[in-house]
């Protein structure tokens, strides 16, 4: 399905090899490989957190919150409006910062890392409210995650075209729809942008914050399909979906928080049956 010919781990690759990368090893702890290859073929990538901690003012938001995530699989994170989900990816990505705890990529501690470190390393985000920028193109907002965020490379390397539409075909848009401008985009149209330009980073692991809110039934099955085939190309998901039908197939394993603390830990069905995970639903 892949536009170009190539699979989407194809994309992938050639991304990575464009990617301006600090000398190899340099910020890399002893033993740690900077790409692990999945047995598909594809990237995946490990993360790890442990005992993440953040307040705001009286209010714990994450509440020594740690959690695994092999090499390719998948984790659903769910829980109630409030309870830390999204806070959880900002710190993950640098955009908010913990008070304490760690957060390592394939064994590279991020905390120290300011949040373009972080998406070089190879992980990368969606936002919950799109945050596409306003005055550019769809295939701008795709450039600009393509661009390494080294000046001298990107003046050097310059826009490319064949890849901005490949991923924009990709993610289900169609070719005279790259000239449009955000504001004429559709909420299915605009979550679609944000995939493809989390895409367009080359991650290895991918953190998708809402991507089925305010999705029509068609574009749910084409952003999940697409996952899936991230997912057998190897690529490593954490999700984040209200629409629990739509996010049951695309996760190996559920983690569910409330009041930014773990309460459940395992296989959709056990952590949607966990007494603790239905109360918080019900809100008690
Ligand atoms: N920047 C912030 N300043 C103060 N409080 C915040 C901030 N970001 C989030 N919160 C609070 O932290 C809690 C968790 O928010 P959030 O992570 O957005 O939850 P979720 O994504 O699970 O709905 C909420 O009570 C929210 O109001
Ligand atoms: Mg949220």
């Amino acid at each position: 399905m892949a536009a170009g010919g190539g699979t989407l781990s194809d994309l992938w690759r050639r991304r990575a090899g464009a990617v301006h990368v600090p000398a190899e090893g340099a910020d890399l702890p002893d033993g740690a490989s900077r790409t692990a290859r999945s047995e598909g073929g594809g990237m995946s990538a490990h993360l790890s957190i442990r005992n993440l901690i953040k307040r705001f003012g009286g209010l714990t938001a994450t509440n020594d919150f740690s959690l695994e995530i092999t090499p390719g699989s998948s984790v659903g994170l769910i829980g109630p409006n409030g309870a830390g989900k999204t806070t959880i990816f900002s710190q993950i990505m640098g955009e908010v910062r913990q008070d304490s705890g760690q957060i390592a990529l394939d064994g590279l501690e991020l905390t120290p890392l300011a949040t373009a470190r972080r998406i070089r390393a190879g992980v990368s985000r969606t936002y919950q409210v799109p945050r596409p920028f306003a005055e550019m193109s769809v295939a701008e907002n795709i450039r600009v995650g393509l661009m390494p965020d080294n000046i001298w490379s990107m003046i050097a390397q310059g826009p490319d075209p064949d890849r901005e539409l490949e991923l924009a075909l990709s993610v289900g848009f169609t070719k005279d729809q790259l000239e449009k401008l955000p504001s004429e985009l559709s909420m299915g149209d605009l979550r679609k942008l944000e995939m493809a330009r989390t895409m367009a980073t080359g991650p290895r692991m991918m953190l998708l914050d809402e991507v089925f809110a305010g999705l029509t039934v068609g574009e749910i099955a084409m952003i999940s399909g697409l996952v899936q085939q991230m997912r057998a190309d190897g690529m490593t998901f954490l999700i984040v979906s209200h629409d629990l039908k739509a996010l049951e197939p695309l996760i190996d394993r559920a983690v569910a928080i409330n009041h930014g603390t773990l309460i459940a830990d395992g296989p959709y069905d056990e952590v949607m049956n966990d007494a603790a995970v239905r109360a918080s639903y019900l809100g008690t």
